[in-house]
C-alpha cells in the first residue's frame, strides 16, 4: 500500500465506524472528518505544527468566561458565523437581511419611542443622532406592535459591559411600534471598535497579519407577531472599516448615512439640542 492508499483506507475505517441513530449528526461528523483528512493530506503538517494547533483550540476553550466567548469570536473571525448565516437567512427581495448577533447582546431595558439610549458620559462627547423608521411587511404594510431590540458601542467603540462607566442598559433599549408601524429613539453616533485582542485569537490575527477592527454599527433584533425575526447590524456609512469588517458582517442593504440635519426647528422637535446626525432604517420583515 502506497502512502496514498494508507491515507484512503484510514478516511475510510474512520468513516465507516460513523453509524449512529442520527443521521444528521453522521452527516455532518462524516463531512467533517472528510474536510479534515483533506487538510492534513494538503497542507502535510508536521506534528509539531499539529500540536500548536491543538494548543490553541485549548486555550480558545480556556480564555471562554460567563461574559465572554473566544471560540464564538474564532468563528466570526474565520467568517463561518457570516456563512452560516447565509446559508440560514436568503430572505426574499425585499426583505431586511440578516447579519450576525456578535457577542455583545444582552437583555434590554423597555423604552418609550423617542427615550434617550445615551445616557452616560459619552452623550458629552459624541454626535448626538436620531434614530427612526417604520417595520412594515415586504409590501410595506405597517406592523404594529413589533419590537426592536436595540444595542450599540458609545464614542470610543465599547458597550456597557465593557465600560464601567456605563450603566448596565446603557445604549440599548427595548422598542414597541405603533400603529403607523414607527419606532424612533435618540442616542449617539457609534464608533468604530477592535474585537478583544489579548487573547489566542488576537495572536491568530496579528500572526495572519490582520486588523482586528468592525466598523461603526447598531445592532437590531425586530420580532413582530406572524413574521419571521431578523437580527441584523446597521452600519454607518463612511467609516473606514466597512470594506475589510473583521467579522465579515457587511451587506450593502444594511449601511445608511447619517445625514447633518441644522435646522433647529427639527432639533427642537426630536428635543435635542444644536445640528444632529439624522439616522433612518426602515425594516422590512418577512411573513411566516
Ligand atoms: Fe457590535
Amino acid at each position: 500500500m502506497n502512502p496514498d492508499e494508507r491515507l484512503d483506507a484510514l478516511l475510510a475505517s474512520v468513516l465507516g465506524q460513523i453509524r449512529g441513530s442520527d443521521p444528521r449528526l453522521n452527516e455532518l461528523v462524516s463531512s467533517l472528518v472528510r474536510h479534515l483528512h483533506a487538510f492534513v493530506r494538503e497542507t502535510r503538517p508536521t506534528e509539531t505544527e499539529w500540536l500548536t494547533g491543538i494548543d490553541f483550540l485549548v486555550r480558545t476553550g480556556q480564555t471562554c468566561t460567563e461574559h465572554r466567548n473566544e471560540v464564538i469570536l474564532l468563528s466570526d473571525m474565520l467568517g463561518l458565523t457570516s456563512a452560516v448565516d447565509d446559508v440560514n437567512h436568503a430572505g426574499p427581495a425585499g426583505a431586511t437581511p440578516s447579519s450576525v448577533e456578535g457577542p455583545f447582546h444582552s437583555p434590554a431595558p423597555p423604552r418609550e419611542n423617542g427615550a434617550w439610549i445615551s445616557n452616560g458620559p459619552e452623550r458629552e462627547r459624541g454626535q448626538v443622532m436620531v434614530v427612526h423608521g417604520r417595520v412594515t411587511d415586504t409590501g410595506g404594510h405597517p406592523l404594529a406592535g413589533a419590537t426592536v431590540d436595540i444595542w450599540q458601542a458609545d464614542d470610543a467603540g465599547f458597550y456597557d459591559s465593557q465600560d464601567p462607566a456605563q450603566e448596565p442598559g446603557n445604549l440599548r433599549g427595548l422598542f414597541t411600534t405603533g400603529a403607523d408601524g414607527a419606532y424612533w429613539f435618540r442616542s449617539i453616533v457609534p464608533s468604530s471598535y477592535p474585537v478583544p485582542t489579548d487573547g489566542p485569537v488576537g495572536e491568530l490575527l496579528r500572526g495572519l497579519g490582520r486588523h482586528p477592527m468592525r466598523p461603526a454599527h447598531i445592532h437590531y433584533r425586530v420580532e413582530a407577531p406572524g413574521h419571521r425575526p431578523v437580527t441584523t447590524h446597521v452600519f454607518v456609512a463612511g467609516d473606514a472599516y466597512l470594506g475589510s469588517d473583521a467579522a465579515f458582517a457587511v451587506k450593502e442593504e444594511l449601511i445608511v448615512t447619517p445625514v447633518v440635519d441644522e435646522d433647529p426647528g427639527h432639533a427642537a422637535a426630536f428635543g435635542v439640542d444644536g445640528p444632529f446626525a439624522d439616522f433612518a432604517f426602515d425594516v422590512r420583515l418577512v411573513a411566516q
